[in-house]
């Protein structure tokens, strides 16, 4: 990856443009099977670049009450284009249909109107649990019945492709716009893509111009992107299985809880139910172990897998647990 950022050539994207973004654009647009792709600094700016492109104040988004693009965006939703939201529980990041349908406004005057469903694949709140094609064609299909874009926020979509088999595109084509992330367990320093139809991209164009995320001689960090969806797509699945592993070996450590659901990708919630430790205080111990975990909840930490951990490193993980725990 190094060697692909060194090696890049590169324009400015902003003027006449950058040999290597247009390059990782087309590539990506392809592997989502839509029009076009732009290639944006981070996962939150591709999902607001969407937001951005279907909502106007006033509006209202329909979303799941842990989504990302609610919670963890910093009220980017309100800030930005002056929406707001309606959320519903979710199993796993599925929604309910007749809970769906009913969230969705009547055209009365009195109610914000409805302007677009979101979606998240995998679904972080859940543990990175894959939201099943059925589930999202079913969003699709109510979406379609009331005229409403679906927007699918698939930071870890690569990670549903290959924990599922089935391609990107058809996950995808459930929905009018989406956004993926080159970094997380793609393995890029940085960088997001957001893809959709001519007529989004367009409107994309400019949303993205009005958040300063038009890069200019991008390609060096463009080409790390680039490598990272032609090389490490399928290697995920090492990801998975170590997860997997991770979430039993620590579930098996008194003071922890491994998840109550099976471990479907690269996302593992472990609870802490410990009498001298809650997570936060779990992760300052493990971090003077060298390693690294974020609090998710008054209950939970996450772990991730990713392509610079290994078996030796779940190793480590396991005996710093053991060893703060007792
Ligand atoms: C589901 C989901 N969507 C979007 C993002 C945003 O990505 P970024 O951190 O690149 O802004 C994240 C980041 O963790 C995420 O987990």
């Amino acid at each position: 990856m190094r060697q692909a950022m060194a090696n890049a050539v590169v324009g400015d994207d902003v003027l006449d443009g950058d040999p290597t973004v247009r390059e990782l654009e087309s590539f990506a647009a392809r592997w989502l099977g839509k029009d076009g792709a732009l290639y944006v600094p981070s996962g939150t700016m591709a999902n607001q670049i969407a937001l951005g492109c279907w909502l106007r104040p006033g509006d209202e988004v329909i979303a799941a009450e842990d989504a990302h693009v609610l919670l963890f965006e910093g009220g980017a939703a309100g800030f930005l284009h002056g929406a707001q939201s309606t959320t519903l529980p979710t199993t796993r990041g599925v929604f309910d249909e007749s809970q769906l349908r009913s969230r969705i406004r009547p055209d009365f005057i009195h109610c914000p109107p409805t302007a677009l469903i979101c979606v998240e694949e995998t679904h972080m709140g859940s543990g990175g649990s894959v939201i099943p094609l059925d589930a999202l064609r079913m969003v699709r299909r109510v979406a379609d019945e009331r005229g409403l874009p679906v927007h699918m926020d698939g930071a870890r979509l690569a990670n549903a492709h290959v924990a599922s088999g089935v391609p990107a595109a058809d996950f995808a084509a459930c929905a009018d716009s989406v956004a993926i992330c080159l970094s997380k367990g793609l393995g890029a320093p940085v960088g997001s893509i957001v893809a959709g139809d001519a007529d989004f991209i367009q409107r994309a164009k400019r949303v993205r111009k009005r958040l300063g995320g038009w890069m200019r001689q991008a390609g060096v960090i463009a080409a790390a992107g680039l490598h990272a969806l032609e090389h490490h797509v399928e290697r995920l699945a090492e990801d998975h299985a170590l997860a997997k592993q991770l979430a039993e070996r620590l579930g098996a450590l008194p003071g922890l809880v491994a998840p109550r659901t099976p471990v479907e990708t690269n996302l593992v919630l472990v609870g802490v139910d410990h009498p001298r430790h809650d997570p936060a205080s779990l992760a300052a111990a493990l971090a003077e172990h060298g390693v690294l975990v974020m609090p998710l909840s008054p209950t939970q930490l996450r772990f991730v897998t990713h392509m610079d951990v290994g078996e030796a490193d779940l190793d480590r993980l396991v005996d710093a647990c053991a060893a703060i725990l007792g």
